[in-house]
Parts: structure tokens; sequence; C-alpha cells
């Protein structure tokens, strides 16, 4: 068994959840026969408390060349970065002179777009290809690169250091998680701050939101991790905030041990809450898997009872996370005849495991299926205001997470 990424300590498994294919392996009938699977299984540190996959595929194999995933296709996600951008502008840059602004995992750029449309200087780092041509298409300089402490040496000599440093749906990605973490202090101006935003842990255990472990997460982050991660290599937990994005994530800043400014009150707190939420008991854990195999079973017997009444039956967006939720379960195109999905990339392929045809948004027209299972739980708001026309010709939307809900 492998050894926690962050602290050594041995690891205990408290969800497993059997072989898995990747999260965004979408693939066609000619592939069905060698798809590759893992064993994916969440694991936590009595030591250090990070929760973390046992097994994660290699990162190469899962951001490449087509990796399916662009920031800029969910207008959501526009707006929100656009905020991000202009709260990092105040709170991090305002007093700088020409600063430099780096963000690892830059995707499309969409987030870094704010700066190089501002006139900042600024750097991308996107190991996935075909999201770094884009970004470069959209004015965005960005490097073909992983994050770590050997390419964080190397932009320092380059480029100089960064007074932002920014990652958003990044460093829970990492397996090599302390390389990064001392790249960040190698990279970081002394008076520069990081800004990253990942999953929170909390959200999951909140919401039983189990489809948030997929090969891509390799850590689901509380706060009590990040803050002896960064501890550990020199930083500081500045401050942190918890949001709505991807389903519950936290907001976090990151600077030089001892810099300004001062830690904010609202990491104690949160430190505090978590530790009445039982992020270091063993029991925490063991029953967050009695939930998830509930919610697993609930949502499979409620599919099945529907289809033997003679209901229809679809899925909305193909989403990675979907992924766990659909083989962990066992729910194929026996029980859901297609996904609609807006990704040109995923549209005409298979989902992952179950291989449920993906179709585009164009085949979700009447006449309706009689009930869709909203893959996209996290997007709830605006998916019911988009598709206003489905539940007016009678359709009702089963969604998965939080908790199992028929809508309306
Ligand atoms: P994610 O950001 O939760 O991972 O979801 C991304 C997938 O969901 C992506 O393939 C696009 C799809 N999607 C839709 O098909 N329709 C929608 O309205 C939204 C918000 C997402
Ligand atoms: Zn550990």
């Amino acid at each position: 068994m492998k050894s926690c990424r962050i602290c050594d300590s041995p690891l205990t498994i408290f969800l497993d959840l059997g072989m898995m294919p990747r999260g965004n392996g979408f693939l066609t009938p000619d592939e069905f026969a060698h798809e590759f699977k893992f064993p994916l299984a969440a694991a936590f540190c009595a030591s250090c408390t990070a929760v973390q996959l046992i097994e994660q595929p290699p990162a190469e194999s899962i951001f490449h060349e087509t990796y399916p995933f662009f920031t800029g296709s969910s207008v959501r996600m526009k707006t929100h970065f656009k905020e991000l951008a202009g709260e990092i502008k105040v709170r991090s840059l305002a007093d700088k002179n020409n600063p430099l602004v780096i963000e690892i995992g830059s995707n499309d750029g969409t987030l870094l777009k704010n700066f190089a449309e501002a006139g900042y200087r600024h750097l991308g780092l996107e190991p996935a290809a075909g999201a770094a041509v884009q970004a470069r298409a959209a004015g965005v300089t960005t490097e073909i690169a992983f994050f770590n402490e050997e390419i964080a040496s190397e932009i320092l000599r380059t480029h100089g250091p960064a007074d932002a440093l920014i990652g958003a749906n990044v460093f829970c990605h990492i397996d090599s998680i302390r390389s990064a973490a001392q790249g960040v202090k190698r990279l970081l101006n002394s008076s520069g701050a990081a800004t990253f935003e990942d999953p929170y842990f909390i959200d999951m255990l909140e919401k039983t939101a189990y489809d948030q472990i997929y090969d891509e997460h390799v850590f689901i982050f509380s706060v009590t991790v990040l803050d002896n991660l960064f501890k550990s290599c020199g930083l500081e937990l500045k401050d942190v905030k918890r949001i709505p994005t991807h389903g519950g994530s936290i907001r976090y800043w990151v600077g030089h041990a001892g810099s300004a400014p001062l830690r904010s009150q609202s990491v104690d707190a949160i430190l505090r809450e978590e530790e009445g939420q039982g992020v270091g008991q063993l029991e925490t854990y063991q029953k967050f898997q009695e939930k998830v195999k509930t919610a697993s079973r609930d949502l499979k017997a409620l599919l099945e009872k529907l289809k033997n009444e003679g209901a229809r039956l679809a899925g909305y967006a193909a989403t990675s996370k979907s992924t766990t939720l659909l083989n962990f379960a066992g729910i194929g195109p026996e029980l859901i005849a297609f996904i609609s999905d807006t990704t040109d990339f995923k549209q005409g392929k298979f989902s992952p495991g179950m291989h449920i045809p993906v179709v585009s948004p164009e085949k979700f027209r009447p006449p309706y299926p009689d009930y869709v299972l909203l893959l996209a739980w996290n997007h709830v708001e605006e998916i019911m205001e988009k598709e206003k026309d489905f539940v007016k010709k009678g359709g009702r939307w089963i969604l998965p997470v939080p908790r199992l809900e028929i809508k309306p």
C-alpha cells in the first residue's frame, strides 16, 4: 500500500470504489475491449489526516493533448474567474509595480485573460496541449508544463518571482504535492500571495458528494491538511473562505511565513470547525462510507423502479465526476438511454465504463424523456433555468447529490 503523499505515514482505505475508468475517459466502441481501468479507493492518513487516492494513473495519461475540459465552456465559470481576477488585483497587486501573475494549470486561459487584457505581465503553465493552444490563440502567454519545484526554479530564472501565483482546481490534482508546495515557496515573491481553489473536504462530507472522488482528484483537501502542508515548507495559510463552485470548494491564500498580511482569524475558526467535524477521526470516514453505499443503492433502486413503471430515462451533463457515480452504482444504458452534453469531444462517444451514449444538447428536445438524472448537480440552478421547457412539458429532474430528490 502507498504511504501518505504529504507525511509518508501509512494510509487507511475508507472507501473502495472498485476498478474504475478515468473520469474523462470517453471512448468509442472499438476501444471498449481494452478500456483502461485502475483501482479507485479513497484513503486517509491517521497522522496528517490528508484524504487521498491510493493510486492515481500517471498524470501524463490524464492531462494530455486531448484532455476534454475547457474552462471557458461554462458561462458561470467565466464569470467566477473574472470575479477571482478582480479580487487578486485588489488584494495582491494594487501596490505593486509591473507585477508578474503566474497561473498553474491555466487551461484555455479563461482566468489569465483577465490579466492579459489589462496589460499585466503574466504566464500560464498548462500540461494539456490542446487547452494551451487555445489559451495562446486568446492572447495568453502559455507554456506547456506540469508544475513542480524544478519548473518553479526555471521560471524564477527566466521570468523572476511571481507577485501573484494562482491555481484553480489544480493543487488537488498534483500527486507530487510536496514538490508543488516547495515550488510555490521558491517562485513566490517575498511579499507575494498565492491563491488557490479546490473542492472542499467538508462539502464532500456534508453532501455525501462521493463523485468528487475520481482519478484526477488525488486529494480532497481540508484546511487542516493545507495548513500543515504549507507550514512544512516555510509558507503560511493567510486566509480561507468557502465558495460554491464545483459543488463546494475553498479559496485559500498563501504567503511566506511571517510576511504581510497577517493570518486572518478565519483560518483558525475553520480549523476549529473541522476539528469539531471529526477530520482526524476514523469514525468520520466510516460513517461517510456507509452513507455513500446507501446513496448509491438508493439511486439505482429509484431508477430501476421508474424504468419498471415504463418511464423513459436520460442523463444530463457527462461530467467527469459522473463516472464514479454511474460506475459505482452500476447504472448503464439499460437504465439511462443517453446523456446530453455540451462538450464537442464527448458527443458521439460513450461514457467511461458504463458505455452510455453521449449526445449533443440538440437531441435534448421534445418529446423529452420522463426523468433526467442531473449529473452536473453542482450547476442545478443554471441548468433548471436553461431547461425550463423540459419541466413545462412534464419532465422531472432527478438530483443524486446532496440528497436523492425528484424535482418538481
Ligand atoms: P463540471 O464542470 O461539473 O465537471 O461539468 C462539466 C460537464 O458538464 C461538461 O462536459 C459540460 C457539461 N455541461 C452540460 O452539458 N450542460 C450544462 O448546462 C453544464 C453547466 C455543463
Ligand atoms: Zn499524512
